[in-house]
């Protein structure tokens, strides 16, 4: 069986993570994963995670299984978290289970989708996150792009987004990335939130609300503005949420599924069928990191020492928008890279081709993602100037 099986090439992400690892030039930068990184390239744990693991270490009395949602502590947090003191809420409209990381949220949603509509189309924005399409087809939908980056002018092609999805079928999914889009950088402002919210009430399709790097780009609450804006307008909606980046807690993979449902008997029916998609796949979600989150959202201690550390990585990244764009000017790069510091969140596109890419990675060790997608958080005061005379020198 095994002997027809062909050589596949690396993930492009997470291919990049194991060539830099392999990497002895001590210049190396590795701008590749959405990864936190400090000033030292370490992604450190933060502290208040530490903390809430010490507590578990000695409180918890019992690994008998969860069942297939996870911890019902965890998803009441991580609702709140996501959606406020939303409307959905208190009309127990929404339902929310704990997954492995974000994309076992997003696994669970397009199987969930296929369950209800066999053969359905989930449109994504061109570009967006390398993984999305690969999920989406595993789960068996059927993914076609919308347009949302102009990559001549660095900006949305915000027309040209609204006029695809005022064509897709009702019984269609769109993915929409909630803050941070992976990998442009470019989100959408809360005009255009409400006129997209208009589209998807007016066509019918069922918006699909990816957020995976909530607060790293205003505020908790500011970035997810639009997808309250979203659940204000429409009966139905499926969001995806990942505690990988805000929390730290990548490896430990913890996420959630959340599904809006027109009334709470839906909510109920909507449920037992997110459970039985569960239950034939992983069956039940790791517990660990449910834990700590729970932990940390249930002392107001330790949130508030969370939302510090949050705002920190976020201040970090964004000063490091503001001095790469100094530095390359500094380093005689006369093209503009302005938009830079217009985005938000982990990443930009730096706007330069293939063959750019690879000669950083082939002469410089400087790890880019072949669309050209940055990740800031590999960028420090102490490589920059390197990273900004190897971009000068392959321009
Ligand atoms: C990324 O886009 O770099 C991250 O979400 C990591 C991943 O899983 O691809």
């Amino acid at each position: 069986m095994f002997s027809k099986l062909t050589q596949l090439p690396a993930d492009p992400i997470l291919g990049l993570s194991v060539k830099f690892k392999a990497d002895i030039n001590p210049n190396k930068i590795d701008l590749g994963a959405g990864i936190y990184k400090d000033e030292s390239g370490h992604t450190p744990v933060l502290s208040c995670v530490k903390t809430a693991e010490r507590f578990r270490l000695e409180n918890e009395n019992s690994k008998a299984y969860l069942g297939s949602a996870g911890s019902a502590l965890f998803n009441e947090k991580m609702t709140a978290l996501i959606l406020g003191d939303h409307k959905v809420i208190s009309a127990n409209r929404i339902r929310t289970i704990s997954t492995p990381g974000g994309t076992g949220a997003l696994r669970t949603a397009g199987e969930f989708i296929k369950t209800c509509t066999p053969g359905a189309t989930i449109w994504v924005s061109n570009p967006t996150w390398a993984n999305h399409q690969g999920v989406f087809t595993a789960a068996g939908l059927n993914v076609k792009t919308y347009p949302y980056y102009d990559y001549e002018n660095n900006c949305l092609d915000f027309d040209g987004m609204l006029a695809a999805l005022k064509e897709v079928s009702k019984d269609d999914a769109v993915l929409l990335h909630a803050c941070c889009h992976n990998p442009s950088g470019m989100d959408l402002s809360k005009e255009q939130w409400q006129q997209v919210a208009d589209v998807a009430k007016q066509v019918g399709f069922m918006p699909v609300v990816d957020m995976a790097y909530q607060g790293f780009g205003q505020d908790l609450d500011a970035d997810a503005f639009g997808l309250r804006l979203m659940a204000d307008t429409v009966d139905q909606m499926i969001i995806c949420s990942s505690c990988s980046k805000n929390f730290g807690l990548y490896r430990e993979r913890i996420g959630a599924c959340s599904i809006i449902g027109k009334d709470s008997i839906s909510a109920d029916i909507i449920n037992s069928v997110l459970l039985s998609v569960v239950r034939v796949n992983y069956s039940m979600p790791p517990a660990h990191g449910a834990a700590i989150v729970e932990t940390i959202l249930s002392s107001a201690e330790l949130t508030t020492q969370w939302h510090g550390e949050l705002k920190e990585m976020r201040d970090r990244i964004n000063g490091m928008r503001q001095l790469l764009v100094e530095q390359l000017a500094a380093n005689g790069v006369t093209r503009d890279f302005s938009f830079i510091t217009k985005q938000n969140g982990m990443f930009s596109f730096l706007g330069i081709d293939k063959a750019q890419v690879q000669r950083l990675q082939d002469e410089f060790s400087i790890y880019i993602v072949g669309s050209s997608r940055i990740s800031l958080a590999g960028i420090s005061p102490d490589n920059v100037n390197y990273l900004t005379q190897s971009i000068a020198k392959v321009l």
